[in-house]
């Protein structure tokens, strides 16, 4: 079948001007492209450029800005804008039956330090374009529409990922609003970007919230760019659980403390960072474990170090393996305060559940991709997503774009403009299809 035909023989979707509704009607890539590059200024290293990646940590002043411009965008497309009670944006393009649940879809702009363009961004932006593209070709679906973007997903602002998403499902730990990072709570940070989460409650999204979550991400992984297949249809997300040691020996000095009589937090969590390792690649699996981050007291050359607080990262798809990769790593964390005189105290900070994407919705999102004649493959996330928490609200799925080379958190993330412009006419075509 040619492309041609192939095109003509699609089903016609049920809009109101189902004429220019087809694959013809496209995203207009040179804008996204060029909202992707003006976006990456908030947050990029001072005198730097697009391929030196951003900061734009959660609720920071770069995060702030960057929202700024994503409201300018959401302006420029004729819609309004509604922060919800966590201080995610919303925006709601109506459909012809107002009594009908929307679609919803979305990404997250805030990124790690020193990450990339892509990871959030290009689904966040893509999610306003296609509503802007269906407003200027004057299309209304049945089902009203409804674009997102998720504060703070990352997890360096407090450690804990998928802030937003799980604030707007009511999925935030009893205490966790009080939590202090980067000298404000969790609450106060949430108000910093125009939130209210002493109405949490009030606007928390329940089951039957929305018909079906879209979200459009880049890989992150390097399956898709190997391969050169262009869309992945993702089958689900990994389970994470994250845990906080905090080691506590002595500081004193480093030139008069005997090496026998030290209590140092640091080489205890050196031996602990190697267990994990060692743990988690005991077994055969996919499974995956990373101390990513360690805060040292004092902090200094010639001190013994006192204190060290350190965050451990597991995922697999199995909440059961991961509950018993962490029972390891704490039998391993006891037996190395003792060998080391410190004290080792684990706390697991959070756990993100499992999420399977919805067979209509990966059906959806398969037929998009053939109709644009795009090569396509499912694939499992190890890159934890707003998507999962969603998963617990309605049916979800994600379409992927290849990372090149598989690289994601770092400056040198990059999606080639023509799998962002594909990625993002199948986010379109999916939902054209779930609003009809
Ligand atoms: C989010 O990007 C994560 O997978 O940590
Ligand atoms: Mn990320
Ligand atoms: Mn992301």
């Amino acid at each position: 079948m040619t492309r041609r035909e192939l095109l003509t023989s699609m089903p016609l979707l049920a809009v109101s001007h189902a004429a220019r509704a087809g694959p013809q009607l496209e995203i207009r890539a040179a804008r996204l492209r060029q909202q992707i590059e003006s976006l990456s200024a908030h947050g990029r290293p001072s005198g730097g450029s697009f391929s030196d990646g951003v900061s734009r940590i959660g609720y920071s002043d770069a995060d702030i800005a960057g929202r700024k411009y994503v409201l300018s965008l959401v302006e420029a497309a004729r819609l309004k804008a509604r922060i919800d009670a966590a201080g995610n944006i919303f925006v709601r393009k109506p459909g012809t039956n107002a009594a009908l649940s929307p679609v919803l879809f979305g990404s997250h702009i805030d990124s790690v330090p020193n990450g990339g363009n892509f990871d959030g961004d290009l689904g966040s932006l893509a999610a306003i374009e296609v509503l802007r593209v269906l407003g200027e070709n004057g299309i209304v679906t049945r089902r009203p529409l409804e674009a997102v973007v998720w504060s703070c997903e990352e997890a360096t602002f407090n450690g804990n990922t998928l802030n937003g998403s799980r604030a707007a499902a009511g999925k935030l730990r009893p205490g966790e609003l009080e939590g202090v990072s980067r000298g404000l709570t969790l609450s106060e940070s949430m108000r910093r970007i125009g939130g209210d989460p002493a109405r949490l409650d009030e606007t928390q999204l329940r089951s039957g919230a929305f018909h079906a979550y879209l979200e459009l991400h880049i890989e992150q992984g390097g399956t898709l760019d190997k391969e050169g297949t262009s869309i992945g249809i993702v089958e689900g997300i990994v389970a994470l659980d994250h845990y906080d040691a905090v080691i506590t020996g002595m500081a004193n000095h480093a030139g008069t403390t005997p090496m026998a009589d030290r209590q140092d937090a640091l080489l205890a969590a050196a031996q602990l960072t190697l267990a994990v390792r060692e743990v988690v690649t005991q077994q055969p699996g996919p499974q995956v474990g990373t101390v990513g981050h360690l805060d040292v007291e004092p902090n200094a050359s010639n001190v013994v170090p006192g204190r060290v607080r350190l965050s451990i990262d597991l995922r697999d798809l199995s909440t059961e393996k991961l509950r018993r990769l962490g029972e390891a790593i704490r039998a391993r964390a006891a037996a190395i305060g003792a060998q080391t005189k410190t004290q080792i105290v684990l706390t697991q900070t959070q756990h993100a559940e499992p999420a399977l994407a919805s067979s209509e919705v990966k059906a959806v999102i398969q037929r998009a991709a053939a109709q644009l004649q795009l090569s396509h493959r499912s694939l499992p996330s190890g890159a934890v997503h707003d998507a999962q928490v969603m998963a617990t609200v309605g049916p979800m799925g994600m379409i992927f774009v290849p990372s090149v080379g598989g690289i994601s958190h770092s400056p040198q993330e990059v999606t080639s403009w023509e799998d962002c412009m594909r990625g993002a006419n199948v986010l379109l075509q999916s939902v054209l299809a779930l609003a009809a």
